[in-house]
């Protein structure tokens, strides 16, 4: 059965969650960011604590009131956000990475507001890329057992389809499980609702219907389990 009612499996287990998107400021008043909600990262971390487990929630700007019984750790860059998840994931049984960092930086921050200048031109932006902390986790693995995902939202193109992309993606990130959204056809962004295929480093393939993020919430937390060593 699907994200079955599974209350205490994960009890004594350490569980991190990732959840909204980063911001990468400009100046004082502007960043570039992206649409992540946070919903789907908050679902996980609700999911995981009812079901028994000592959570840390690592959050991005996400608007939500931090959930009940989880401990919340509030960042807003993506540099930040790497430094917070790479300490809590050193006592972690698992470490879910639901959110959205930004992938690139402005290469310089002005401490004060940009102002338009007088002669109608535009500032140019450069940019460098931030770090990618999903492969950090899993190629540095705080131990041997750790239980690594990741999330990718993928549209097909001419060179693959979501789920070619997707494996690619699943290798190259080095994770044990990759929970993948096909978004060629609209938007889950803000959506309560999602549809997703979890593929396992192991070969493996979960195909989960629309429904909740509470729902998938459960099923990537039933493969998760599956994982995990010990009773
Ligand atoms: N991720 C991360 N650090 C980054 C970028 C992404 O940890 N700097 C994580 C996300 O949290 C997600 C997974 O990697 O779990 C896949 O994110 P995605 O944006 O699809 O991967 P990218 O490597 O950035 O690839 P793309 O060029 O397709 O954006
Ligand atoms: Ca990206």
């Amino acid at each position: 059965v699907l994200g079955g009612d599974t209350p205490g499996d994960l009890a004594g287990r350490r569980v991190v969650v990732s959840a909204g998107g980063t911001r990468e400021y400009l100046d004082p008043v502007r960043f570039l960011g992206n649409r992540s909600s946070g919903i789907q990262g908050y679902a996980l971390a609700s999911e995981a604590a009812r079901r028994g487990a000592e959570v840390t929630l690592i959050s991005a700007n996400a608007v939500q009131p931090d959930p009940a019984g989880v401990e919340v750790v509030h960042v807003e860059t993506t540099e930040q956000l790497r430094d917070a998840v790479v300490k809590a994931a050193l006592h972690a049984d698992s470490v879910v990475m639901a959110a959205a960092p930004a992938d690139f930086r402005p290469t310089t921050t002005s401490d004060t507001k940009i102002k338009k200048a007088a002669d109608g031109s535009a500032p140019a932006i450069e940019l460098e890329q931030n770090p990618d902390i999903l492969a950090t986790i899993s190629h540095e693995r705080a131990h041997e057992h750790q239980v690594v995902v990741g999330f990718a939202a993928e549209t097909g193109d001419a060179t693959g389809s979501v789920l070619d992309h997707a494996r690619e993606k699943l290798a190259r990130k080095g994770c044990d499980l990759l929970v993948v959204n096909d978004v060629s056809g609209g938007a889950v962004f803000g959506s309560p609702d999602n549809e997703a295929v979890i593929l396992g480093a192991d070969g493996s393939r979960v195909d989960v219907p629309r429904g909740t993020k509470t729902a998938l919430a459960r099923v990537v937390w039933d493969q998760v389990r599956e994982r995990l060593v010990g009773p």
